[in-house]
């Protein structure tokens, strides 16, 4: 039926009012890129503009959307768009952050809040989820991510991408998914944003292509092109990428938008001669709406005319984008979304500040606890420092344009002031001091103390889009104040907000206990009150590998085996795959953790010790809580390859459960194995088992001996 509704109004656009659709244009000046054209609501009057972002709240979303229905010639609805990445208003840790929880069902409900707020003031569509995999630290995006890892990145794209869009995108708070940046964005070279991505097919199939196809998977409504290129093609003319592989083989119905002005910059890239001609390879390629480039408006109408575009294929992306309008129901009332009532009720509502703060204090990462320094005692006397302690205007972190950095936002300050905490404070030092502060004040109190809690961590403007970093330090003199406070003799909690892993190397000696607490959003300080005193026990675990250093990045779990491993029995000490002057695991794994409690494993028991291709087996494990709190386990298994006809990591993640264990209760976890599981690309790219023997082990981190094998008898089905 939408079809046919599609098909009569396509008969009677223009040539014009069919790129218009193609056309998406920011309604402010946007801070991130060049600056192109102020006058879209000239363009939209003259129906040239189909959807724009940036413009928010009920009554102008209503305002534009009035111009559009009342003022054009078809009366076709805006789409308007945003990066709603980590909330909207009420903002959620960032999605690195977040990741660290390993809860499914808490990243589907915060992305479902994100969009309840975001569709009560005017919004259709977020720009999110990134669902790029990254693993370097230095790239500042790293952090609208969920790791490293390709599983729990696919888990966590597809339960976002439902958040977002519900069941039904008539719903009236559902809202248009985004996958982006598609594709291979993480994987940009020395983490420098914008940079080059030069990788194998295998990696781009088996490592930073299942995300995208989760989101799809589940339905995500449009693709977001990166603004890299891809050995040697750039993501927005790419059409290995947006046609063989998204459209041909994995039937995207949706449409693809461009990064920002990545339609312009194949000039910049030396693929296109000139903007006509890029705007030409952009959508031979399959980009569907050019965000913010005016390639189409201004020279797709020639290229039309020229022959170098068919109508057809324009017809294919305008098909693609009324599409979605009409499945958001914007044709039968376009005005759904804009209504200031339930703006009023929705905007911040307290359960979702509840929400906010269970998400932070979820994603909490515990990674020092020396002597049990934590959890801190009511009784005892707590000096607060450090730059972040008392502070609401980072603590939301970077991509929360509409979240508030003044008055909303909970700082640790507040939170303990909230639960009538013990303690005084100071600032000691800045994020980035230019020359050395005054940290007499933070030892006098750091003396008259039980214990001290000192936030610290990077600026929000240090991670995110454009903020590369080649040192992996916590800036400015926060190390010289952590040297200064541990001469006290005071016992030392360090407190982190930061959207990348950092180079703790320092500080994991120097202090007693380490809470990563990323960029907890809006309840934070609250969410950091309930981690300190124990009212909530820590249980998230890394979804990225801290390194010692930054010259041991790319470092990553799932690294690749070696011909000269550093174990191998017999191995000369010197001639293997090391460093001289650092070892090569991290400093903190992938998938590590502590609690304020203990876990015993029991020994994996499987079902079968022999795989088939059509016959899963399961593997089941016995976990106790053998400490004195309450707390929650990430049971996590990985398999390694023994043996194959390419070179394969030394171990997957395959699965996962995180359980709640009261003290001295114990759970058994029973996963399922399938031979799909252990298929991997082979050198012709073809998606395959091999026969042979693989190992697995159940643990609560990735940095842990395997314990069980068993082996995949596979038989190649008869032809
Ligand atoms: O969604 C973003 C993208 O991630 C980076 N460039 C700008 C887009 C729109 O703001």
């Amino acid at each position: 039926e939408i079809e046919a509704k599609i098909d009569s109004l396509l008969a009677i656009m223009t040539l014009d009012e069919k790129i218009g659709q193609t056309v998406l244009y920011s309604s402010i000046e946007d801070q991130t890129g060049p600056i192109m054209d102020p006058n879209y609501v000239d363009y939209l009057k003259a129906g040239e503009i189909g959807a724009i972002f940036n413009a928010t709240g009920s009554a102008f979303t209503r305002e534009l959307q009035k111009v559009a229905v009342e003022e054009t010639r078809l009366g076709i609805p805006l789409l308007f768009g945003y990066d709603v990445i980590h909330g909207y208003k009420t903002i959620f840790p960032i999605p690195m952050g977040e990741a660290s929880s390993w809860d499914l069902d808490l990243m589907e409900k915060t992305a479902a809040v994100a969009a309840k707020e975001a569709a009560a003031e005017g919004l259709h569509w977020t720009f999110a989820p990134m669902v790029d995999i990254a693993r370097d630290p230095r790239w500042g995006r790293i952090s609208e991510g969920a790791g490293e890892d390709t599983y729990l990145g696919s888990e966590i794209a597809r339960v976002r991408v439902k958040g977002f869009q519900g069941n039904d995108l008539a719903d009236r708070y559902s809202i248009l998914a985004c996958a982006k940046h598609y594709a291979a964005y993480g994987a940009a070279q020395a983490g420098r944003d914008y940079h080059t991505v030069d990788m194998s097919m295998n990696t781009l199939w088996e490592t930073y292509l299942p995300p995208f196809k989760a989101a799809l998977d589940q339905d995500v409504a449009t693709f977001m092109t990166a603004f890299n290129e891809l050995n040697g093609v750039p993501a927005t003319g790419n059409d290995y990428l947006l046609k063989d592989i998204l459209r041909d083989e994995w039937g995207f119905n949706g449409f693809v938008v461009t990064d920002y002005t990545s339609i312009n910059e194949m000039v910049q890239h030396g693929t296109a001669e000139n903007l006509e001609h890029a705007g030409e390879l952009a959508m031979n390629a399959g980009v569907d709406m050019d965000m913010q480039g005016g390639v189409f408006k201004d020279h797709m109408k020639k290229s039309v005319q020229d022959g170098k575009i068919t109508i057809s294929r324009l017809d294919q992306a305008v098909r693609d984008i009324l599409r979605l309008k009409f499945k958001l129901g914007l044709f039968d009332d376009p005005y759904k979304y804009s209504n200031e009532q339930a703006e009023k009720e929705i905007i911040l509502h307290k359960d979702h500040l509840e929400l906010s703060r269970d998400a932070a204090r979820k994603s909490m990462v515990l990674l020092k606890n020396k002597n049990n320094v934590l959890p801190l005692k009511n009784s005892q006397k707590i000096a607060l420092m450090g730059p972040l302690a008392d502070d609401q205007f980072h603590i939301i972190g970077n991509w929360a344009a509409k979240g508030d950095r003044d008055g909303i936002a909970v700082s640790v300050k507040e939170g303990f002031e909230a639960q009538k905490k013990n303690f005084s404070y100071t600032i000691g030092c800045q994020i980035e001091d230019t020359s050395k502060p005054d940290f007499t004040d933070a030892i006098k109190i750091a003396k008259e103390a039980d214990a001290v809690v000192m936030v610290m961590g990077e600026s929000e403007r240090m991670s995110g889009e454009a903020a590369s970093r080649t040192n992996l330090l916590l800036p400015g003199y926060q190390q010289k104040l952590i040297a200064e406070i541990k001469k006290t003799g005071t016992p030392i909690v360090l407190v982190l907000y930061n959207g990348r892993p950092l180079n703790l190397t320092y500080e994991n000696q120097a202090a007693d206990a380490i809470v990563e607490a990323w960029f907890p959003g809006t309840s934070g300080g609250h969410a950091v009150v309930d981690v300190l005193y124990g009212d909530y026990n820590p249980s998230g675990k890394l979804t990225v590998t801290f390194p010692r250093n930054v010259g041991q990045v790319p470092i990553h779990y799932n690294m690749k085996k070696t011909g000269r491993p550093e174990d191998m029995p017999g191995a000369h000490d010197r001639y293997v795959s090391k460093y001289i002057d650092v070892a090569n695991s991290p400093l903190y794994p992938f998938g590590y953790g502590l609690s304020y409690t203990s876990f015993s494993y029991g020994k994996p028991v499987l079902s079968s010790a022999t795989l088939s291709e059509d016959e899963a087996i399961t593997v089941s494990i016995t976990v106790t809580n053998t400490g004195s709190h309450d707390g929650e386990e990430v049971v996590q298994l990985y398999i390694k390859d023994r043996f194959a006809s390419i070179t394969r990591p030394v171990k997957e993640l395959k699965a996962f459960e995180k359980i709640y264990l009261k003290k001295g209760e114990t759970k058994t976890v029973e996963f399922t194995i399938t031979s799909e599981q252990l298929k991997f690309y082979n050198n012709k790219l073809e998606f395959i088992n091999e026969a042979g023997d693989y190992d697995l082990f159940l643990a609560g981190t990735s940095d842990h001996e395997f314990t069980n094998s068993f082996k995949l008898d596979y038989q190649k089905p008869k032809s």
